[in-house]
């Protein structure tokens, strides 16, 4: 199967044949590459071939459409999620506004306890359904990549069958899928005086059974002063590098807790959240090749300052952004939203916001060589825009429904 798009006004974030497809550093997120006045085959699934209309070829397609004045962009590949939950969490958002803060909501038993209690109740079959749904709103929206943790289930039933989930949904869905493992995502109640004890279930039994049934992709932590501590991080990425699961953590949201420089130490893919940042933190990360990922969507429901994406890209350092999706801190998918947030609120440029959410995104779950891109061989998971008049418009117009068409795997499905 053949499809031809002609007469695109911008093809954006296009790589040449042979060129090495790799995270964005600093500079390099503000100078992708784009071709006005283009055309685009897509052949089976994979882009096929592109150039300028000024010198197309005869080309032969089963279907040709002209997209006068849209855009053509690279998904979103969203590289850190919680999808899999079974209830959104509103009253909390009542009770923040009424005064309370979200680690209190937690501390009294709510947040990802409140969650956990729910997803301990429902059964496999039902929130395999939910999150197809979600799953299907998600890849609507323009997100052709994903990462879906665990991490409400704090018990090996309910992680388990969190992972479970999360892999149906790999094997079904027409888009590719990453995994991680979160049970450290904080202390179940029978657990709060006993660390060691949560410890031991998580290294001596949940790790073994989701290694047996290759159920993650990555080791998750929640590193943060209330939730697990530097040290305790240390001892999880270390027994999940025992089962092949490489670190993927969330770190500094709250506090400078450390996670960032435990995160390193074990050469993590990436660092998120990092909305407490200092000079140390920076440097540590400027010495690795881990990828520093922020969620300006938590920053932006829970009212906190936002992470210091200016000072970590004229650092020289790889940006991601991606949405946390999850019912406490960021119930929004919404990656076109992302743009936006990092454009107005963080000061980054139009384009180094679509890197990060693109190749940079695909890099951050590994995917850099099929994903993130307009490069031949690479999977046709694309955006179409409405006409506009340039690619800040896409940042610019909050709210807007800017993006008319999401092609995956080179078909059409909005
Ligand atoms: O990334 N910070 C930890 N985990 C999630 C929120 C979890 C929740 O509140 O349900 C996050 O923000
Ligand atoms: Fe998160």
């Amino acid at each position: 199967m053949r499809t031809l798009f002609t007469d695109i006004k911008e093809l954006v974030l296009t790589e040449a044949d042979n060129a090495l497809s790799n995270v964005l550093k600093g500079t390099e997120m503000d100078a992708i590459e784009t071709l006005s006045n283009a055309w685009l085959l897509l052949e089976d699934g994979l882009i096929h071939a592109f150039g300028s209309m000024d010198t197309m070829p005869e080309l032969q397609a089963h279907e040709t459409y002209n997209l006068n004045g849209s855009y053509v962009l690279p998904t979103y590949i969203d590289s850190h999620t919680h999808l899999v939950f079974s209830h959104y969490r509103e009253q909390e958002f009542e009770d923040r506004i009424h005064g309370l803060t979200y680690e209190e909501i937690a501390q009294r038993g709510g947040g990802i306890l409140n969650s956990a209690r729910r997803m301990q109740e429902i059964t496999e079959e039902e929130l395999f359904k939910l999150s197809k749904e979600k799953l299907e709103a998600v890849i609507a929206s323009g997100t052709g990549g994903l990462e879906i943790k665990s991490g409400y289930g704090l018990n090996t039933q309910a992680e388990l069958k969190m992972l479970r989930v999360i892999q149906r949904l790999k094997e079904q869905a027409p888009i590719p899928i990453k995994a991680s493992f979160l049970a450290a995502h904080t202390y179940p109640l029978e657990f709060r005086e006993n660390h060691e004890g949560y410890l031991n279930l998580i290294i001596q039994e949940m790790l073994p059974l989701i290694a047996q049934e290759k159920l993650a992709d990555y080791m998750d932590v929640f590193c943060e002063r209330g939730f697990f501590s530097a040290e305790e991080t240390d001892r999880l990425l270390e027994a999940g590098y025992k089962y092949g699961l490489k670190p993927k953590i969330h770190a500094n949201q709250l506090y400078n807790s450390g996670g960032v420089q435990v995160g390193v130490k074990h050469n993590a893919i990436s660092v998120d959240h990092l909305e407490t940042m200092d000079e140390e933190e920076v440097a540590c990360l400027k010495n690795s090749n881990t990828i520093a990922t922020l969620l300006p969507g938590a920053a932006f429901f829970l009212a906190m300052h936002y992470q210091p994406a200016r000072k970590l890209i004229d650092a020289g350092l790889p940006v991601a952004l991606a949405s946390d999706y999850n019912p406490g801190s960021c119930p929004s998918y919404n990656m076109n939203f992302i743009q936006t947030l990092a454009c107005s609120q963080m000061k980054m440029t139009p384009k180094e916001a679509l890197s990060a959410s693109t190749l940079n995104g695909a890099a951050a779950l590994e995917l850099q060589t099929c994903l993130g891109s307009i490069q031949k061989g690479k999977i046709a998971n694309l955006m179409i825009t409405k006409p506009m008049p340039s690619l800040a418009f896409l940042a610019y117009a909050f709210g807007e429904q800017v993006i008319d068409q999401v092609w995956i795997k080179g078909k059409r499905i909005r």
